[in-house]
């Protein structure tokens, strides 16, 4: 799966960069030993039969001793993996069909977070990431630790846990993220629901996702109904009276969790809790009471502006800093010797004393203002002279650049095509993350035309694709940065493009609609304000899914 990194032992196989990691440091070794782990791990839990070895590792209709060849590729791959033939922790032979890799030793998540990497080196922040590493050590000892981690936008705390997640991973620890979203109202528990997902992602066939969900299986289904589909003899869960049924879901949740944590000790990521809905606050806080005795790292990431933080939340805070295991960072501009070694990262040069006090001023030490500045300035020719080094001057005149981040966002996506503006406009409504064949059919463009500008889009350093293939995932580099792009839609344009979202949804997912009912609810609600639409989409739908009334009724309260 693109952005997955599988860890077994000490070692992490990542897709991404495509490389094995032996204790967060690059692993030596040759290609074909290491094409065939991502393809062993790829399909870990099943039998790879030499051929498909032979095809996938070499190619088709390359001519090579096959036996001898395959052989020494996976006698080299078990040397590195300290792999032992005659007691396999990983690679397992089975007798004339081929190669096991033990699906139980390996671990799969998400790239930490989904953040795309960016151009600077992490910076700063030491005491923070000395108050961390004491809870990682904490958590390998069995106990429960919790983070609160909150700061304005941009200010670093998405970078910072993903520090941690890379701190986490080298010590042999899971990781685990989910996040919320800006219209999260109409998914209860989203983050949640985002982590049993990438739980069962890394289940290699239905009875490895049986042994992983034991008892809890009927209650996880009612967060990800898929889960039905994939396991249609699943029973159904128990008949509860309301208040009951949630405990119950709540305490199935935690004893998941808890399994995986003994398993192995994880770190949690819950990200943008100033987006929390009710229902996810309260599961937070009984995950928080019920598993105080497991080896779990939870880092919760929100921004702390008063208008961000509602009532609800700001009483979990409360709740939870009462408890003695919890932790509250808040995180504040880089100094200014920092913002100049950020500006050296950036650039590969040392910046003039006067350049990056000139950022600082204009940033305060946000460290998403000063990448987005540098762009802006370096785009518009003011950093370098002819001979490509700094220039020692650099005065930003008032109103020069635009104070707030989003405004200087706004000016970079000035300098792109109408065509290229265009479809980020739908890239941004569709979400932070969007795929090439949704966008395809929301904006009817052909796939040569997009690429182009999906490309020019990346160049500016405004969206990324998170896989090899641009086609599979993409996703806005920064949330500010969509954020940045709908602001500069009239209200009319953002429903027209709701609408068009929602229809390409239903188009493209004929098949597997009730994945997609959240984005469908959102999109129409959203898209049309007549008080029609949703009832006649729900009918549509609402026969097949549960979960649907739950959804229509969130949808009409919103209108409210
Ligand atoms: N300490 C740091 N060193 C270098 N770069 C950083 C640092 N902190 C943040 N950045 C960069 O600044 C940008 C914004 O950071 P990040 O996304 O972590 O902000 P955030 O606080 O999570 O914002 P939001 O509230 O919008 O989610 C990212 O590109 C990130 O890589
Ligand atoms: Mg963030």
């Amino acid at each position: 799966m693109p952005g997955e990194i599988c860890q077994f032992d000490n070692f992490e196989l990542d897709q991404d960069s495509h490389e094995l990691r032996r204790a967060g440091s690059v692993v030596r070794i040759e290609r074909i030993p290491l094409e065939l782990l991502f393809l062993l791990v790829e399909r870990r839990g099943q039998v790879v039969g030499r051929e498909e070895i032979l095809g996938r590792v070499w190619g088709k209709g390359v001519f090579v001793d096959a036996e001898n060849s395959i052989n020494t590729a996976v006698r080299k791959l078990r040397r590195t993996l300290n792999d032992d033939a005659d007691a396999p922790r990983f690679i397992i032979t089975v007798p004339s069909r081929g190669y096991r890799f033990n699906a139980a030793a390996c671990v799969a998540s998400a790239a930490p977070a989904q953040l795309p990497l960016s151009r600077a080196a992490f910076i700063g922040r030491e005491s923070e990431m000395t108050e961390l590493r004491a809870g990682l050590t904490d958590t390998a000892s069995g106990r429960l630790r919790l983070f609160l981690i909150s700061g304005e936008p941009g200010i670093g705390k998405t970078r910072l846990v993903r520090e941690l997640a890379a701190m986490a991973v080298a010590s042999g620890m899971a990781v685990l993220a989910g996040q919320c979203s800006e219209h999260d109202e109409a998914v209860p528990y989203l983050p949640f629901v985002e982590i049993i997902e990438r739980c069962i992602e890394r289940a290699s066939n239905p009875d490895h996702l049986r042994t992983m969900l034991r008892d809890e299986g009927p209650e996880l289904a009612k967060l990800l109904p898929k889960l039905k589909r994939i396991l249609p003899d699943l029973p159904p869960p128990l008949e509860l009276p309301p208040e009951q049924a949630r405990r119950h879901l709540f305490n199935c949740f935690c004893d998941f969790v808890a399994r995986l944590a003994k398993e192995r000790p994880t770190l949690l990521i819950l990200e943008d809790f100033h987006w929390a809905d009710d229902s996810t606050l309260s599961l937070l806080g009984h995950l928080t009471q019920r598993l105080s005795e497991v080896p779990l790292l939870v880092a919760v990431t929100y921004r702390d502006a008063e208008f961000n933080v509602t009532r609800e939340l700001a009483r979990t805070l409360e709740d939870l800093l009462r408890g003695r295991l919890a932790m509250s960072i808040r995180l504040d501009g880089l100094q200014r010797d920092e913002v100049a070694h950020m500006l050296r990262s950036l650039s590969g040069q040392v910046p003039p004393e006067t350049v990056a006090n000139e950022i600082y001023d204009e940033t305060q030490g946000n460290p998403f203002f000063v990448e987005e500045l540098f762009r802006y300035l370096e785009e518009e020719n003011r950093l370098y002279g002819a001979d490509g080094v700094f220039r020692t001057e650099l005065k930003i005149a008032e109103g020069e650049v635009p104070q707030s981040v989003r405004l200087v966002v706004g000016r970079r996506l000035g300098r792109l095509s109408d065509r290229t503006r265009k479809i980020l406009g739908t890239a941004a409504t569709i979400g932070r993350l969007f795929n090439f064949e949704l966008l395809e059919a929301s904006t009817g463009t052909d796939a040569d035309t997009l690429l182009e500008c999906v490309d020019e889009a990346e160049r500016a350093g405004l969206i990324f694709s998170g896989a090899e293939n641009p086609k599979a995932r993409l996703e806005f580099s920064h949330e500010l940065v969509r954020q940045a792009v709908l602001s500069g839609l009239s209200a009319a344009r953002r429903q027209r493009l709701h609408l068009e979202v929602a229809e390409a949804i239903e188009r493209v997912n004929s098949n597997a609609l009730e994945d997609h009912y959240s984005d469908l609810a959102y999109h129409y609600s959203r898209g049309d304000t007549s008080p029609r639409r949703p009832s006649i989409w729900g009918a549509r739908v609402g026969r097949r899914c549960s979960a649907v009334p739950m959804l229509m009724r969130s949808v009409v309260s919103r209108r409210r």
